[in-house]
């Protein structure tokens, strides 16, 4: 699924870039070679980045 349409960026590679890259959502979109255009996506992309980092802060549970 696309998460922003005018850079055609998925949000699975938004997802695996927001782990490789500081910064928020334009940050990110730069490193990937991108920059908004309408910015109707930017409220998502901040909210699954920042979901991404969560996830990597937070330590697996003990098995
Ligand atoms: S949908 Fe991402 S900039 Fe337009």
């Amino acid at each position: 699924m696309y998460t922003c349409i005018c850079n055609a960026i998925k949000e699975s590679d938004l997802r695996k870039a927001a782990r490789q890259h500081r910064g928020g959502a334009e940050s990110v979109y730069a490193k990937l070679g991108k920059r908004p255009n309408c910015g109707h996506c930017l409220e998502e992309a901040e909210d699954i980045i920042l979901e991404e980092r969560e996830a990597l802060a937070t330590p697996l549970a003990a098995a």
